[in-house]
């Protein structure tokens, strides 16, 4: 890779500004100072310094993000922020995309990485990975809304949604785990059932759950061990 591609992957600063810190010989490549920002390093293997800071190359990122109340889960929109503009400055961040959507009033788990292969894994409709919601309702639950949701309702498509799993916190809070992606799919499950959604937070997305210590826009890097569930 050029160096300075890799000094702007790792979010060293745009490619005039890293060059102009390699022509003030600010950079180094296994302790001698890069000549020229066009070299070609290996990233792995070579040991690259900015201002003497030697910096980690991965080729991937992945983020969990507590998604707050008004962001949209896209890398660009015209009329609000986005999730994404919530990790700048960190590694590989123009490349980094939320992994499915929430709706923007929706908070929560939502990952977010520069992992393409992973994500098209993770939202092939074929594979069904689970997800569940804390969802506090309109109205209480009723043991009849309990079965048709366990059961799968019709949201109005050809096919009605596949068995979701309840399960009771409180009269109006329930945690549902639904096994497809589908378009506003939680709130459209409880509309059908006569109740509604007063609010929604997704708590976990496959075998990820949503760090509790993070608080809504916050975010961290998963750890390897997340990573592997995966
Ligand atoms: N279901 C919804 O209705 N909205 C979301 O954002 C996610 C699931």
């Amino acid at each position: 890779m050029r160096l300075d591609k890799f000094l702007c992957e790792m979010n060293m600063g745009t490619r005039s500004q890293v060059k102009d810190a390699v022509r003030k010989g600010l950079v180094a490549v296994n302790g001698i100072p890069a000549k020229s920002a066009d070299m070609k390093i290996n990233e792995n293997t070579d040991k690259v310094a900015f201002r003497d800071r030697i910096l980690q190359y991965r080729k991937y990122s992945y983020y969990m993000l507590n998604k707050p109340p008004g962001m949209v889960s896209a890398t660009v929109d015209n009329t609000a922020d986005t999730v994404v503009s919530l990790l700048k400055g960190e590694m590989h961040s123009g490349d980094i995309f939320p992994v499915g959507r929430l709706d923007k009033d929706v908070t929560g788990l939502l990952l977010l990485t520069n992992d393409g292969n992973l994500a098209h894994r993770l939202l092939s409709p074929a594979r069904h990975v689970d997800k569940t919601y804390q969802v506090t309702l309109e109205h209480p639950i009723s043991p009849k809304d309990i079965e048709r949701l366990e059961s799968g309702v019709d949201i109005g498509e050809e096919k009605p949604t596949l068995p979701a799993q309840v399960s009771v916190v409180t009269e109006d809070v329930i945690l549902l785990t639904i096994h497809e992606g589908r378009f506003h799919q939680v709130k459209r499950m409880l509309l059908a059932v006569g109740n509604g959604v007063r609010s929604l937070k997704r708590i976990s997305f496959g075998a990820l759950r949503l760090d509790e210590t993070l608080r809504e826009g916050e975010y961290r890097e998963l750890t390897p061990e997340e990573i592997d569930l995966l």
